[in-house]
């Protein structure tokens, strides 16, 4: 008690003191410029370095794919009312980097489907429009590399990723993920070969014909499980032999049954054709 009453004592006798008021400010003043510099540098450095990289972007961006898509990427409607090209507001730097990385963007001219075709933009380039497409309005981010790296060795990821991808994408992508025909002309294409970072990026951002699978849906985690049980797919050897296209055990054990029942017929129609069955004919002398 008498201690507390000491401090208080000393403190208060130092409160009167007229240099009291201007060292706390001091201090306070001092201790928020501190903390200011210690964690503002980074983020103010790489405003500078984003407003660079969303200029260099726009000026691709105006080249490339303004012609369809309007210079602020809002979009341009045709004189009948279709899309030249859609809005590209909110679509992110995901859908940029999916897009443009898989050369469907540039679209070399409006049709039915983007398709695959060779990469025009480096990867520095890409990144830049999808910076100024982002810039644009929020939206998805291009993943981080341990979002989407396929985990193959282990067993219980690739065994979730394949409950999922049965229950997600074989209506459109096929059982083996082989791809499939859609109604007017479209179809899924197939999944061997492509890219974990586009793999998750197409779920992310639903191209064309494909749903959005958005986070809420599809957790990255659940993402990234599909991914490994798609990779893993492509490990597994090939036993040779007539695949069927891998259109699944239902349409494939309907095959054996039919080819069972060809079997079965012919051996039927054979006996019946031999010198014995003839010989019972009515009429015959025996
Ligand atoms: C010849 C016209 C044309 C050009 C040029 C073009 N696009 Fe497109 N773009 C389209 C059309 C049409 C679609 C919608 C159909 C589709 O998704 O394939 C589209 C779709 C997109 C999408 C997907 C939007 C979404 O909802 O997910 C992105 C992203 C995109 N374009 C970016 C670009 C970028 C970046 C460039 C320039 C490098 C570009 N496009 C050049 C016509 C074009
Ligand atoms: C309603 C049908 C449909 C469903 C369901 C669907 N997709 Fe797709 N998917 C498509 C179509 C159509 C395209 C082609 C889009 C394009 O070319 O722009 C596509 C494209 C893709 C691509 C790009 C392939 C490439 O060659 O670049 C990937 C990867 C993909 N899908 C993965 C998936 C996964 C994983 C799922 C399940 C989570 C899924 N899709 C569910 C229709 C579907």
């Amino acid at each position: 008690m008498r201690l507390t009453r000491k401090i208080s004592a000393r403190l208060s006798a130092h409160r009167r003191s007229r240099f009291a008021g201007p060292a706390v400010l001091l201090v306070a003043l001092l201790t928020t410029g501190g903390l200011y510099v210690a964690l503002s540098p980074a983020s103010a450095e790489k405003t500078a370095d984003s407003t660079s990289e969303i200029a260099k972007g726009k000026a691709l961006f105006l080249v490339g794919c303004a012609s369809c898509h309007g210079k602020n990427g809002e979009g341009i409607l045709t004189e009948r009312g279709n899309q030249y090209g859609p809005s590209l507001a909110g679509v992110g730097a995901a859908a940029v980097d999916f897009q443009v990385g898989t050369g469907r963007m540039p679209m070399a001219q409006p049709g039915s489907q983007a398709l695959r075709k060779r990469v025009v933009y480096t990867q520095d380039e890409i990144d830049a429009l999808g910076a100024f497409v982002a810039s644009l309005a929020p939206g998805p981010s291009v993943p981080a590399a341990d979002e989407y790296e396929a985990k193959t060795d282990d067993p219980e990821a690739v065994s979730r990723g394949g409950e999922f991808f049965r229950t997600n994408c074989t209506a459109c992508h096929n059982f083996a993920g082989s791809g499939g025909a859609l109604p007017q002309g479209k179809f899924a294409p197939s999944l061997v070969g492509v890219s974990e970072k586009h793999l998750f990026e197409a779920m992310l951002t639903g191209p064309q014909q494909m749903p959005v699978f958005s986070n809420e849906v599809l957790s990255p985690q659940d993402k990234q499980d599909i991914i490994s049980y798609l990779k893993k797919n492509e490990d597994t050897p090939s036993y040779g032999g007539f695949t069927l296209g891998s259109i699944g055990p239902v349409a494939e054990g309907m095959f054996a049954w039919l080819t069972l029942a060809v079997v079965v017929g012919a051996g039927i129609w054979i006996t019946s054709q031999t010198a014995r069955s003839k010989k019972t004919k009515k009429g015959d002398v025996a």
